[in-house]
């Protein structure tokens, strides 16, 4: 009872300090200085107070209507990537997220570049005009609205029943350039047709078996898409432990295990079973792990000259995935290549490898300011996306960070993680003083 007491004295103690007055409802103080020169007993200034008038509280109340679309209720709670991350955790069963987010062995070669972009230091130069900024980049010379593109990633389908006409029309709505993997869940045509106005690339694979590889080459210039993107780090697939551990098999398989999932992600599983089969667009069939199917497919006898190869049967622009030093960037150049990826896979074929942005000033400074880099792994922020520019890239490259969207809400999800990018993109432009990616140099940001 004391001490009820004396909380309300403190507590009045301190809404109303002493000596405060209060002024009723209505009444007009003459002056303020009626109340400039009042102190109290200790000497302290003396507020002037009054009772709020209805109209003073009305405007205050932010009471809006409830948002009744549960997935737009749900991505109104994200504010970053790593919020779609954690909803897509809850959303996604576990082995799925688990697909998504892993990485190779002990996952080192992906929190190593997480790390270097979280540990990097911006530089920013202050009394600069940046009322406007001006975000584009220009992959090939041709200029595109954002200086992110979407990256290769197989068995989108599975992350969400949206899969990548998903992701395509975000991409082409959001003039985001996308990247449909080999190993995509959706037809290269089916993907075209749905990219309405979007700027399209086609990831391969080397096969084993060469004209499989030159018929889906011919379907992708058939279909207009704009460049091949040669990934030269699968020669055999990386060791996804959580993969192993999780018995995940493409596609998943109805087990003890699932079903008890089904009761936890029913939605995840009425959309699986509701839809088309998840199957790869572009094999016949599989069914195992991925690791194996990567293995079953991939010719590990390539080499650089089977650049040539490709070269003679596409006529579009050529890029090489997978970069991961000076000597092979400029191999690959030489051998006809229009643009490189320096890119670790996003940390999920060789553990350890190198920090694809700690590579990026060392190939720039060997290759010079004409040869296109294009920078991959590790990106969770658009900051990150500014820094890679800052340090040499033409072109980022983000694969997680839109499937967290995607697990996340679907179509609504990928454009949440988009439009986050985008402003964090914007915001850190202009606190750093710059008004275009153009204008990034080295000099605005430090690795630590
Ligand atoms: C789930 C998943 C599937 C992927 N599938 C492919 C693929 O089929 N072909 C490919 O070249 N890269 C693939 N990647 C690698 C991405 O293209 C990209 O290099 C990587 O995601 C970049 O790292 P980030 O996820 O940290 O942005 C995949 C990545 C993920 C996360």
């Amino acid at each position: 009872m004391i001490d009820l007491r004396w909380r309300v004295l403190h507590y009045r103690e301190e809404i109303f300090a002493e000596g405060d007055q209060f002024i009723p409802v209505g009444q007009v103080v003459s002056s303020i200085e009626n109340f400039a020169h009042r102190t109290d007993r200790f000497g302290s200034h003396v507020t002037k107070r009054r009772w709020p008038r209805v109209g003073e509280l009305t405007s205050l109340v932010g009471l809006r209507a409830p948002e009744l679309n549960s997935v737009r209720r749900r991505l109104s709670q994200a504010h970053t990537i790593e919020d779609l991350r954690r909803i897509a955790l809850r959303r996604t069963p576990r082995s799925v997220f688990d697909y998504t987010d892993g990485a190779a062995g002990e996952e080192l070669g992906l929190s190593r570049a997480r790390e270097t972009f979280r540990n990097l230091e911006f530089m920013p130069s202050v009394l600069r005009d940046v009322s406007q900024v001006d975000i584009s980049s220009s992959p090939f010379g041709v200029r595109s609205p954002m200086p992110f593109a979407f990256a290769p990633t197989g068995f989108t389908r599975m992350m969400n029943y949206q899969g990548e006409p998903a992701v395509a029309r975000v991409a082409a709505r959001r003039g985001i350039p996308y990247a449909l993997s080999t190993l995509g869940t959706t037809s290269i045509e089916d993907v075209a047709e749905v990219s309405v106005g979007g700027r399209l690339w086609f990831q391969l694979y080397v096969w084993r078996d060469r004209l499989t590889a030159e018929d889906l080459v011919r379907r992708a210039e058939a279909a207009g898409y704009e460049a091949l993107i040669l990934t030269v780090d699968v020669p055999v697939a990386g060791v996804r432990l959580r993969d192993v551990r999780n018995g995940l098999t493409i596609p998943p398989k109805l087990t003890a295990r699932t079903l008890v999932d089904m009761a936890v992600h029913p939605s995840w599983w009425a959309n699986l079973l509701t839809t088309e089969p998840l199957e790869f667009a572009s094999l016949t069939s599989w069914s195992g792990t991925v690791a194996d199917l990567l293995d079953s497919i991939i010719d590990p006898t390539m080499t650089i000259d089977d650049l040539a190869w490709l070269r003679s049967n596409w006529n579009g622009r050529l890029v090489v995935k997978g970069i991961q030093s000076v000597a092979d960037a400029r191999r690959v150049f030489d051998a006809g290549a229009d643009a490189v990826i320096l890119s670790n896979h996003g940390g999920r074929q060789l553990d350890r490898a190198p920090v694809p942005l700690r590579l990026l000033p060392e190939v720039r400074s060997a290759l010079g300011p004409d040869v296109e880099l294009w920078l991959d792994t590790g990106v969770l922020n658009g900051a990150d996306i500014v820094a890679g520019h800052a340090l040499g890239a033409d072109l980022v490259l983000v694969g997680r960070a839109y499937l967290y969207g995607l697990m996340a809400g679907g179509e609504r999800g990928v454009d949440r993680a988009a439009e986050i990018l985008t402003d964090e993109i914007i915001r850190t432009l202009k606190l750093l003083g710059v008004s275009s990616i153009a204008e990034l140099s080295p000099e605005h940001v430090r690795v630590t």
